[in-house]
Formats: C-alpha cells, sequence, structure tokens
C-alpha cells in the first residue's frame, strides 16, 4: 500500500510538473489550437472512452479468420474494438505483406467505423516499416538500418526515411515503429542488424536524420508519418545476447551511452516511442517509473507518448514475475508512465484498467495524461481531417525514382574490407564462379522485417528485383557466370559439384549469408558463420583459384579460420532489393566503394568489444597490449583509390570554458580513381577520473574527391563534446590533456574550465 501511495503522489506531481516544463516552452498558435481540442474532448470523455485511446490491438483480432487467405475485417469484432472498447490504435499484419488495395480496405473500414462513434475520434494505424514499406507489396525495399549507418551519411538515413513515409502514407497508414535507437554493441544480439551500429555518435546523428525523412517539417503533411523511437532504452544490450533478457547496466553508462540518441529524437520533437521490453538490473522497463516518468517524461521534457511493446504489460506477470496478477500489471505499467499499451490480442488491458480506474488505484490524472498524449499525435498527423488520403495522390508509390535512391544508399554502405593484390574490381571480360547460400536469393539481401516477420518466406518478393546472381548475370553476360550453390545456409548441397566447376573461371565469388531472422527466433548460440559454408571455402580453396567473399550477414559472423582464403572480403551488411547491383557495380568497378564499418568486426567469438573500449582491455595473457585484435576494425573500408592525410592542426592548443575548438585537416586522393572517403574525427582523454575510453567519435564527413583533388575540412567541438556522465550521473568535462586522432595524424591541447 505504501508503494502505492507513493506511486499516485508522484504521477501526481509529475504530470505537474510535465505541465510545467510545457508552459515554459512558448507553443505556436497551432500548438495551442490543438491543446484547446485536446481539453475539450478529455472533459466529454467517459472512463471507458478514454482507457479505448490507451488500448492497441493486433489486426488479426479484428479481422475473419482467414486461414491463411487474405485478411479480411469481421464486422461484428469491428464494432466491438470501435464501437464497444474505443479501441485507440491497431498494428501490424495478419500474417504477410498486403497490396495497397487491401491496406485501403482494412484502414479504411476502421476509420468508417471510427467516424461513426460517439467521439469520432479516428484509429492511429501502426506499421513496422523498418526498411521501406516492407508490409505492402511493390514497395521500395532499403537497405537495414545498419547498412544506412556504413554509408556515414546522414543523408541516406534521411532519403530512406522520406522514400519510406511516403509509402507508408500511401497504404493508408500514418505511423512507423521506427527508427532503432538502440546501439549495436553486442553482436550476439539479433537485432543488430536493426541498429545503426554501435557508436552514440554515429547513431544519434543517423537517427535523427532518418526521423527528419520520416517527419519533415509536420507530420500532418499527407508524405510523412510519425516515427516511432525505439526501444527505450538500453534493450540492446543483453548479457547473455539472447533477445528480451537481463541487461546488467549502470545507470552512469544508460545515460552516457544509450541514452543519448533518445534525446536528440525528443528535442527533435519526436512524438511516439516504444518500450525496451527486457529488464535493467531486476527492473523491467515497462515497470520503471523512474526511467518512463522522471527521465523520459520529466528531465527529457518529451510530450509523446509512450507505447509498450507486444504483450509486454502481460509479460510483466507470466515472464518477469514482478505481478502476481494481469490487473497488478496494467496497474504497475500504467503508473509506471505507459500511455497506450500494445495488448495486443485481447480485451483485457482495457476491463483491468476501467476497473482500476473505478477502484482508485489508478488516478484519472495519469489517465488524462496518457490521453492527452496520444491525441496530440492524432491531432498533429490530421487525422481528423484526414484518417487517410486518396490511393491516387501517390503516384510515386514503388518508382524508378524510389528504387534509385535505395540502389546509392546500398552502393555508399557495402564496405570492401580486403582487396589482396588489389583483386577487386574484377575484369569484365572473365569467367567467374559463383556460389554460396546468399548468391540466389533476395532474403538474405533484406533480411528480417521484409513481407513477413521473420523475411523468409520468398512468395511475397518484389517482381523484377535481383538477387547477386542476376545481377551478375545482367553485367557479364549469362556465358561468363557458372553458379552451383554449394551450400544452404548450414547444409552441404553439392560443395563436390562447385570444386569441379572452377576448371575454366577466373574467381570464385561465394556469397556467405546468415537466414534472414528477428527477435527470439534471431538468438543464435555462438557467432561462427555455419561449418557447411566454411567447409566451402576451404574446399574451393584448394582448387587455387582466387575468392572473393560477400558477407550478407544479420551481424559479424566470426570468419577468421577461413578469412585467410579470400583475396577480397565485401561487407554487404543486408543491403535491400537493390544490394544485388549495387553488389555487382561494386565488385566490377562502376561503383567505387566508401561504406564503412560502424561496428567492430570480431575475429573470435570469446573477444567481444567496442572501438571505444577501455585501456585495461587491451592488456593480453602475455602482459602486451595486444588483445584488441579485431578482424576489421570499426570506421575501415578501403577504395579502389587511397587517400593521404596532411596538415591536422588546432585552433588553439588550450581550450578554455564554452569556446570551440578548431579541428583542420586535408585529405588527398592520392589514387587514380575517383572515390569517396569518410573523414573521422576521434577524441582521446588520456586521464579522467571515470576510466576513459581509448577514443571517441566526435565528428565524420564524407568527401568526394577526384584523382589529385584535396579537400580541407574544419570540425569543431567544444566542452560537450569532452564531457562524460560521472558517478553522480552528471555530465562533466574535466580539465586535462586530450588528443585528437584523424586518420593516421595526431594533434593535442589541453582542456580548462576556467
Ligand atoms: C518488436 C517491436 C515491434 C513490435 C510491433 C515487437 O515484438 O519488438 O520492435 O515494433 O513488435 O510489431
Amino acid at each position: 500500500m505504501r508503494k502505492l501511495i507513493l506511486l499516485f503522489t508522484l504521477s501526481v506531481m509529475m504530470f505537474q510538473s510535465c505541465q510545467s516544463t510545457k508552459e515554459k516552452t512558448p507553443m505556436t498558435v497551432k500548438d495551442q489550437a490543438i491543446e484547446k481540442k485536446i481539453d475539450e474532448l478529455i472533459a466529454q470523455m467517459t472512463v471507458e472512452e478514454k482507457v479505448g485511446q490507451m488500448t492497441q490491438l493486433t489486426l488479426s483480432v479484428l479481422c475473419k479468420d482467414s486461414l491463411g487467405g487474405a485478411p479480411q475485417l469481421d464486422p461484428q469484432k469491428v464494432e466491438k474494438a470501435i464501437k464497444k472498447y474505443q479501441v485507440g490504435s491497431v498494428l501490424n499484419v495478419v500474417q504477410n505483406t498486403l497490396s495497397r488495395d487491401q491496406w485501403y480496405e482494412i484502414i479504411g473500414g476502421l476509420q468508417k467505423e471510427a467516424s461513426n462513434s460517439r467521439l469520432k475520434i479516428p484509429v492511429l494505424y501502426g506499421i513496422d516499416a523498418i526498411h521501406g514499406a516492407n508490409y505492402t507489396v511493390g514497395a521500395t525495399l532499403f537497405p537495414q538500418e545498419l547498412a544506412l549507418a556504413a554509408t556515414w551519411q546522414p543523408a541516406f538515413a534521411e532519403k530512406s526515411g522520406a522514400v519510406t513515409a511516403y509509402e507508408v502514407r500511401a497504404s493508408a497508414t500514418p505511423w512507423n515503429f521506427s527508427p532503432v535507437l538502440d546501439l549495436g554493441r553486442q553482436p550476439l544480439w539479433s537485432r543488430f542488424f536493426e541498429t545503426f551500429g554501435e557508436d552514440p555518435y554515429l547513431t544519434t546523428e543517423m537517427g535523427s536524420a532518418m526521423i527528419k525523412g520520416y517527419e519533415g517539417d509536420s507530420i500532418s503533411d499527407p508524405e510523412k508519418v510519425a516515427a516511432c523511437m525505439k526501444h527505450f532504452v538500453g534493450y540492446s544490450f543483453p548479457f547473455n545476447g539472447k533477445d528480451r533478457t537481463p541487461i546488467l547496466m549502470p545507470d552512469r553508462l544508460l545515460k552516457e551511452y544509450y541514452l543519448v540518441p533518445f534525446e536528440r529524437a525528443i528535442k527533435q520533437g519526436a512524438l511516439t516511442l516504444m518500450i525496451n521490453s527486457s529488464e535493467i538490473n531486476g527492473t523491467p522497463m515497462h515497470a520503471n517509473y523512474h526511467m518512463l516518468t522522471e527521465v523520459l517524461k520529466g528531465e527529457l521534457g518529451y510530450q509523446g507518448f509512450a507505447v509498450t511493446d507486444w504483450e509486454d504489460i502481460v509479460m510483466l506477470h507470466t515472464i518477469h514475475k514482478v505481478a502476481a496478477t494481469e490487473k497488478e500489471a496494467v496497474k504497475i505499467a500504467v503508473l509506471a508512465g505507459i500511455d497506450m499499451s500494445m495488448v495486443p490480442f485481447n480485451y483485457k488491458f482495457s476491463d483491468y484498467l476501467i476497473e482500476l480506474v473505478n477502484e482508485k488505484q489508478v488516478p484519472m490524472e495519469r489517465i488524462d495524461d496518457a490521453v492527452r498524449r496520444i491525441l496530440r499525435v492524432k491531432f498533429k498527423l490530421g487525422l481528423f481531417e484526414h484518417p487517410f488520403y486518396p490511393k491516387e495522390r501517390y503516384p510515386k508509390f514503388g518508382s524508378a525514382e524510389f528504387a534509385q535512391a535505395s540502389y546509392e544508399a546500398a552502393s555508399e554502405a557495402i564496405t570492401l574490407l580486403k582487396n589482396s593484390n588489389n583483386i577487386l574490381p574484377l575484369a569484365a571480360d572473365k569467367k567467374v564462379l559463383v556460389v554460396g547460400p546468399g548468391a540466389h536469393t533476395l532474403n538474405t539481401l533484406n533480411g528480417g522485417w521484409t513481407h513477413t516477420w521473420q523475411g523468409a518466406d520468398t512468395a511475397f518478393h518484389t517482381a523484377g528485383k535481383k538477387t547477386i546472381l542476376q545481377a551478375l548475370e545482367s553485367k557479364l553476360g549469362k556465358e561468363k557466370v557458372v553458379h552451383v550453390q554449394g551450400t544452404s545456409i548450414d547444409k552441404d548441397i553439392n560443395t563436390s559439384k562447385a570444386v569441379s566447376a572452377v576448371s575454366g573461371v577466373d574467381y570464385i565469388i561465394v556469397c556467405l549469408a546468415e537466414d534472414p531472422s528477428v527477435e527470439k527466433p534471431g538468438d543464435i548460440q555462438d557467432l561462427d558463420l555455419k561449418q557447411a559454408q566454411k567447409e566451402l571455402v576451404k574446399a574451393l580453396a584448394k582448387t587455387g583459384k582466387p575468392l572473393v567473399f560477400i558477407l550478407s550477414f544479420n551481424r559479424p559472423l566470426i570468419i577468421y579460420d577461413i578469412e585467410e582464403y579470400a583475396s577480397g572480403v565485401v561487407m554487404a551488411y543486408l543491403p535491400g532489393d537493390e544490394g544485388g547491383r549495387a553488389l555487382a557495380d561494386i565488385l566490377y568497378g562502376d561503383v567505387n566503394p566508401s561504406g564503412k564499418l560502424p561496428f567492430t568486426y570480431p575475429r573470435r567469438t570469446g573477444s567481444l568489444y567496442t572501438y571505444d573500449h577501455k585501456f585495461s582491455e587491451e592488456k593480453d595473457i602475455d602482459y602486451k597490449y595486444t588483445a584488441v585484435n579485431s578482424q576489421y576494425a570499426f570506421g575501415q573500408g578501403l577504395s579502389y583509390t587511397t587517400f593521404k592525410y596532411s596538415d591536422l592542426s588546432l585552433s588553439t592548443s588550450k581550450l578554455v570554458g564554452e569556446d570551440t575548438l578548431e579541428i583542420s585537416v586535408k585529405v588527398t586522393n592520392t589514387g587514380s580513381r575517383v572515390g569517396k572517403e569518410v573523414v573521422q574525427v576521434y577524441t582521446k582523454d588520456l586521464y579522467a577520473s571515470i576510466t576513459p575510453s581509448v577514443k571517441r567519435l566526435k565528428g565524420f564527413e564524407k568527401v568526394d574527391l577526384k584523382p589529385g583533388e584535396e579537400a580541407s575540412l574544419t570540425f569543431r567541438i567544444a566542452k560537450h563534446d569532452l564531457a562524460f556522465v560521472n558517478n553522480d550521473l552528471k555530465w562533466i568535462t574535466e580539465d586535462g590533456d586530450f588528443d585528437v586522432l584523424v586518420g593516421d595524424l595526431k594533434a593535442s591541447f589541453v582542456y580548462s574550465n576556467k
């Protein structure tokens, strides 16, 4: 009981403090008008109507039992959801991707029912359009986030967001559960490919750009959608690597690393957020009052709403065991600060919450706060006037223009990791053998969240999109390409036939791959590439023909024991529907590769660390500083030309207080091809009261240079770029010596607060 009173008091206080934060920020006239409409609406709403707004169901609950056929709304189920329970939000597909016509029929049907309800509040439909509108037939599929990060060009994340927003709205849907702002620092985790990689700075820049693409200047724009930042917060770092298992993380680290991309997105105005399904230090995030209410809605001043992840309130009872009953789980989550429950299968959340409010176990102020936040998004999306726009309004859906944008992103993402004796680019007049489980499928180019949740069903692929094999055949002519699959992901099929096929070929392209998967089904036991694929490589290596590996992986799979057999290694990531074409163009030099790894590629399964590790991690068993020995380093990526860095200089050697340090550097294309280079600026804090990282990324820029051309770049950093979070959970910058590292150059300065 004491706990309850405390939570109640805190939530009322929090509600008040959120109000006062709101008062401090000047509101536009349009926003004031929206707040007034919300006040008027809330004043008329019954408890049932309010709780309905907080309820989100999955589409199948509203559909006839289709037995795998096309989903159709069931009028009685729809009436129950919208008339009786006033459900405010619906999500997902039933099983697989739908045509635009089907989306219009379904969402149109729901909005029609809503427009006949007492208060006529439109339904907010949400979808996981993670790398394009991947649940709409014929949509443009972009590289997954990890690949977008490898471009080191936020403009590609923005473009991917903009095209996705267009195509999602063209599917009558106004809300996208993207971007993932979690950091990819645990490669065992099945959702690694959904992140922008390991670094908080790169993730923040990419995430912010993607949200800009989704939301533009206003989410009421018919070509924009509301983004959903996820998964707040720390979700990506499970201790044992398995999805939705415990995270052990000091608050200090959470704040210094994992919270940073969310802070930026909130400042930028993002208004929806999904909660981490796991527990941190023993508290499930869905029960975490401190993080959801005090930090998110208090300290960070978040004005949007927090939606649970899939069935996560129920799981407070069934999985996490912090609630003895489902009803108690609802109480804990709502008091902790969740605003909308992705229930998603039944009406228990609504029933329990209505009871809890009537029993005064959950205060009406908390309910009103949640409803206000949800209605704010519905008003800002313009759903009251336009629950959706006419289908004909979107002529560019699935257009060649959009496919080109996806192709360009893939071309700048794909990363050349090894190129012994300049084997690449390959000569187009030579014959090539193409093998491996990734050679002739779009599945391993797209990964999870592609037409189906796990992305493993080939039935819905967009006609005309090319696999790696097809792209090579188009480029070289069929007569120059021999194909033998060799193995599936984990089993030999015809390795011996592949070996026999080498006679007469000049190169072997080995398309190594990992099955598409996501969330729990993507949990793995170890990071090794499957043995069958390794055996294929070893057998082919014995023929003496040069091998080029293409890696289509969800995460960095360990290849150290076969890497020596490769003359070339190309990281494809999950480059999307245009990835086959982009890879062919890179292999044959029509595109000069310029991607850089957004994560540290480990050499061995027992040596997982990030580029910004601590000095102590570098010391090996022999007491030499050799422990950090990745297969490929963060930020690494080769080109068919060469670059030279020179003239690194700092505007001062003594940086004081809030002054800005200017870092200037020159980079020259010293090779014979046009090429793009990502100039990366790192700082190194030599000594600090919290053990410093060996270096931290603080700036980057991609430059495009002709042979012999040079670019002079200037980066600016200031006190906050040198800060870290101390044990009092405060961002501080300590006086002391710092290095700036760019390319192979180094410069030093001293920082003092006064
Ligand atoms: C995932 C979320 C996703 C949601 C809705 C969950 O299982 O964790 O990322 O947005 O389902 O499909």
